[in-house]
């Protein structure tokens, strides 16, 4: 729980184990892009969340579904142009949109589960529980990774 009081709502998605080592799983959720759709990659005991869409023509970047890994460098690879990110923060390594990242959606690991935690989700959203009434915004993460 968030050390301010407030209790961050989360939806579980699958278990760790649903998402192959080193590779990506899509789903779809409203609220989260403009279609709903994300992906999380795992490394290991670690996941990270994106949106999937390319910030290079904001296309989604699996042409087969849940292929987001270029499996010759381990990066996330978009299957339009070709270009390249990286999974721990969805910088652009090479392709067309140099100087761009991945838009991140907050994922975590609460055992060997892996739950939407992100504030734009339908259905997944922040609940103050404080007695401030502050806005429970302030404190959505905007990382993908646990
Ligand atoms: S749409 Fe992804 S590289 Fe062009």
């Amino acid at each position: 729980m968030p050390s301010d009081g407030r209790t961050r709502h989360a939806e579980r998605l699958c278990a760790l184990d649903d998402i192959p080592d080193g590779e990506g799983k899509g789903f779809t959720r409203p609220g989260l892009g403009d279609r709903g759709d994300f992906f999380v990659v795992r490394r290991g005991a670690a996941v990270y969340g994106y949106l999937n869409r390319c910030p290079h023509a904001e296309l989604p970047l699996d042409f087969v579904p849940d292929q987001f890994i270029d499996r010759r460098t381990g990066h996330i690879l978009c299957a339009v142009h070709g270009a390249t990110f990286r999974v721990a923060d969805g910088s652009c390594l090479s392709g067309p949109c140099p100087g761009t990242a991945l838009d991140p959606v907050s994922i975590e690991l609460r055992g060997r589960s892996v739950f939407l935690t992100d504030a734009r989700a339908s259905g997944c959203q922040l609940q103050a529980r404080s007695e401030s009434g502050g806005d429970p915004m302030e404190d959505r993460p905007n990382r993908g990774s646990s």
